[in-house]
C-alpha cells in the first residue's frame, strides 16, 4: 500500500506483468508492420516509461519521438486538451504508431487524430498500455491494447496523481473502501458464539453474517442464488463454494457502510478460507482475525445437556451426539486454525466465564488488531 498526497493506493500490476504485457505488444506490432520503419510517438508526460521499455523490446529498426498533451486535473479527465509540444518533423508517407500510457475517456486520442488529420501519414495506429472501456466515449479504433482495466484511477509507471507516482516501477490502483475490521468467529457447539456475536456487532458496528441464516434467507425469499442452492440441497449434494461466496458477496454488498463483518459458519475448509480472502481483497479489505472461543469439552457437554433440558432440541439431549459434534468441530477447524495461524491471525479466547467477561476478552483482541 502506498500514499500519495491524501490518497491510498494498492498494488495493481507488478513490474513483471508490465514487462510481459509490453513484450507482447512489441511482438504484435512488429509482426503487423513487418519491413516498415515505424515512427513511434509517445504522448508525454505519462508515456515516457512505456516508450522507453517498448522500444528496447521492439525487434526492428524504428524512430522515436514525442508530443506533449495535457488533459488531467487531479483524478478527472477534462475535455480541454492542451497541446504543449506538437509535431516537430515531417511524417508524410510514414507509418506512425501512437504509444499511449492510458486511454480513459478518449479526449486525448481525439486531439491526436486532429493533429494527424493533415499530416498525410501512410497509416496511423494507436497502441495503449492501459484502456478503460467503461470510461471510453469515442469511436476511434484502438489497434493494440496492453490491458483493459476497470474505471478506477491508477498511478505508477509514468502515470501520476497530481504530480506524484510517475516514478514507480509498478502500477497501483486507488483504494476506495475505508478500513474495516473483519472477523471469522469460531466456537464449538455450546461455546456461546451467537451471544458474543450479538454483543460484538453492536459494540463495533459490525454486520454479523451467519452462513446458515444467509442460506435460509435466500431460500425463503426464493432469490436466484437461493433457488440454485436449494437445487443442490434437494439432490443431496453440497452447495458449491462459489455459490456460498456469491451469497456472502451479496451480503457484503448490501452493507456498504459497515465498519466490518463477523463471519460465522464460514469458512469451513482451506479452499473456502482462500475464497473468503479473495472476496475481501476484491473489496479492498481483508480478514483481520479468526477468533475462536475455547471451552473445555466437559463444560460444553454440561452446558448443552442443561440447554437440552429446556430447549427440547433433540441433538442437545444425547451426550454421545453432543460429544460427536464437539469432536467434529475440532477435526474440521484444525485446518483453519493452521491457515490463520500462519498469517498470525488466529486468536484463541477463553470462553469460560460470565458473558461480560468473555465479551471483554474478545474486545481486548479486537482492540489490539491493527
Ligand atoms: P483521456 O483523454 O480521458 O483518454 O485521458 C487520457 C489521459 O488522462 C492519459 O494520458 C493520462 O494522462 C490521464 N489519465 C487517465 N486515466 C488515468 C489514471 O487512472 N491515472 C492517471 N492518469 C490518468
Ligand atoms: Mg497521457
Amino acid at each position: 500500500m502506498i500514499k500519495l498526497h491524501d490518497l491510498i493506493f494498492k498494488p495493481f500490476v507488478s513490474s513483471q506483468q508490465l514487462d510481459e504485457i509490453i513484450g507482447r505488444m512489441a511482438s504484435e506490432i512488429a509482426a503487423d508492420l513487418k519491413d516498415e520503419v515505424p515512427v513511434f510517438i509517445g504522448i508525454l508526460n505519462g508515456s515516457f516509461m512505456l516508450v522507453s521499455d517498448f522500444v528496447k523490446k521492439y525487434p526492428h529498426p524504428c524512430e522515436v519521438t514525442f508530443i506533449k498533451l495535457a488533459s488531467y486535473e487531479g483524478l478527472k479527465s477534462t475535455e480541454d486538451i492542451q497541446r504543449l509540444i506538437g509535431l516537430t518533423q515531417d511524417l508524410t508517407g510514414r507509418t506512425v504508431v501512437i504509444l499511449e500510457d492510458i486511454i480513459d475517456t478518449g479526449s486525448t486520442l481525439h486531439e491526436v487524430h486532429r493533429i494527424f488529420k493533415n499530416e498525410n501519414v501512410k497509416q496511423l495506429k494507436i497502441a495503449t498500455l492501459f484502456f478503460k472501456p467503461e470510461a471510453y466515449n469515442k469511436d476511434f479504433k484502438l489497434h493494440y491494447v496492453g490491458l483493459e482495466i476497470p474505471d478506477k484511477f491508477i498511478v505508477g509507471y509514468g502515470l501520476d496523481y497530481n504530480g506524484l507516482g510517475r516514478d514507480l516501477p509498478e502500477v497501483y490502483q486507488l483504494k476506495t473502501t475505508q478500513y474495516m475490521t473483519n472477523l471469522v468467529l469460531f466456537g464449538p457447539p455450546g461455546a456461546g458464539k451467537g451471544t458474543q456475536a450479538e454483543f460484538l456487532k453492536d459494540k463495533y458496528n459490525l454486520v454479523h453474517i451467519s452462513t446458515g441464516d444467509v442460506f435460509r434467507f435466500n431460500i425463503k425469499n426464493e432469490t436466484a442464488l437461493g433457488m440454485l442452492a436449494k437445487s443442490y440441497m434437494d439432490r443431496g449434494e453440497l452447495v458449491p463454494d462459489q455459490l456460498t461466496i456469491d451469497m456472502l458477496n451479496a451480503e457484503v454488498e448490501k452493507n456498504q457502510d459497515a465498519k466490518g463483518f463477523i463471519f460465522d459458519g464460514f469458512p469451513r475448509t482451506n479452499e473456502q478460507a482462500k475464497a473468503l480472502d479473495a472476496l475481501m481483497e476484491s473489496k479492498d479489505s481483508q480478514i483481520n482475525a479468526m477468533i475462536a472461543l475455547e471451552v473445555d469439552d466437559e463444560v460444553l457437554v454440561k452446558r448443552l445437556l442443561d440447554r437440552g433440558k429446556t430447549s427440547g432440541r433433540a441433538d442437545d439431549a444425547d451426550e454421545n451426539i453432543i460429544r460427536n459434534r464437539i469432536t467434529e468441530y475440532y477435526t474440521k477447524t484444525a485446518v483453519l486454525k493452521d491457515f490463520y495461524s500462519e498469517q498470525n491471525k488466529y486468536f484463541g479466547v477463553d470462553g469460560v466465564g460470565s458473558i461480560e467477561e468473555i465479551t471483554q476478552r474478545l474486545s481486548k483482541v479486537i482492540n489490539e488488531l491493527k
